[in-house]
């Protein structure tokens, strides 16, 4: 389960015996597959939810403070789109340097004072470790969307119920993760959440520099899941089942020749794909750069777009449960 924030102004009219309420989201250790089971079970009826009235007034009177020292398109928007469809409130701080971060205000204090204005506080950082330092010192709920190339917990948790409504399952899958998988922290999440599930098998593929960590590898060794790292592609994808595609994350090398000799090591098009399942899911966290080609994206098993709009969903239900409205 989750950690507990150290809140102690409770407002009057939440469900405070909600065993989410008040809790931090920092790492996807966190879960048991009850916990996964319940989330995706609260996503599903605010996809209903949103199909059927749009928005709607969950979390009228609720403020979320969406704080990101790094690029975002789609965590920042889809938290900041779930806030709104629930009927609640955001500050919005995309620009750090617009904001006493640019005077040199450390990160404690910085969500510190977020936390006297706001009930929850989403937060991405370059740095390992940022969102649980910001839950000790915020006072409110502190979500963890990215902590350099830690964790990426939110985005496991949209990935698992993407793979879940479109494969229909989450047992007995063979899942390949493609591309930068040192840097790339939504695999680490990723492969860790996969390890709840009972017949995983993952294959990590990639060039030799940005293999799998150790330590990510040992843990879910640990859980007694089947992993292998390939040479090829070729090799594993006709018994995959979900492909993970990952971007060459050029903003985390030192050495931009580096960069340069792997960024095009593997390319998904048609012609990758033909040796794959038909009934099978690419999926990509994204943005891409050319690791996807974009005459692939008509192909039914494209399913990269719809897992962005399964975020909304996820991130709604994630806000609702730490705000005790669920
Ligand atoms: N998947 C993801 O984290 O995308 P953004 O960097 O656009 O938020």
């Amino acid at each position: 389960m989750p950690t507990k924030s150290k809140n102690p102004h409770l407002p009057f009219g939440d469900r405070q015996t909600a065993p989410w309420y008040g809790k931090n989201i920092l790492s996807v250790k966190q879960f048991s597959r009850d916990d996964l089971e319940y989330i995706f079970s609260v996503a599903h009826e605010m996809r209903t939810m949103v199909e059927r009235v749009g928005t709607f007034d969950l979390m009228k009177g609720k403020i979320l403070a969406n704080l990101f020292y790094e690029p975002s398109t789609r965590t920042s928007s889809s938290f900041m789109a779930a806030m709104q469809r629930l009927g609640g409130a955001v500050i919005p701080i995309s620009e750090v340097k617009f904001s006493s971060v640019a005077k040199g205000e450390s990160l404690p204090d910085t969500v510190r004072t977020l936390g006297c204005y706001a009930d929850v506080i989403v937060l991405r950082h370059p740095e390992v470790g940022s969102a649980a330092l910001a839950a000790r010192h915020a006072g409110k709920p502190v979500i963890n969307a990215g902590d350099g190339v830690g964790e990426h917990p939110t985005q496991a948790l949209l990935d698992t119920f993407t793979i879940r409504e479109e494969m229909g399952r989450l047992d007995n899958l063979t899942v390949t993760m493609l591309g930068d998988l040192k840097y790339g922290r939504t695999v680490h999440s990723l492969a860790r959440l996969l390890t709840q599930f009972d017949g995983i098998k993952l294959n990590y593929v990639s060039p030799e520099i940005l293999r799998m960590p150790r330590d990510v590898m040992d843990e879910v060794a640990g859980k007694g899941i089947p992993q292998s790292e390939p040479m090829s592609l070729e090799k594993v994808l006709p018994k995959t089942d979900v492909l993970y595609v990952t971007r060459v994350q050029k903003e985390r090398f030192e050495d931009p020749g580096v960069y340069e000799k792997v960024k095009n090591a593997f390319v998904v098009n048609p012609k990758v794909m033909k040796a794959a399942k038909e009934k099978m899911i690419v999926l990509h966290p994204l943005p891409r750069v050319n690791e996807i080609s974009m005459d692939f994206d008509d192909d039914p098993r494209a399913a990269y777009f719809r897992q962005m709009e399964y975020g909304l969903y996820v991130r709604m239900a994630l806000l609702a449960l730490v705000l005790g409205k669920a």
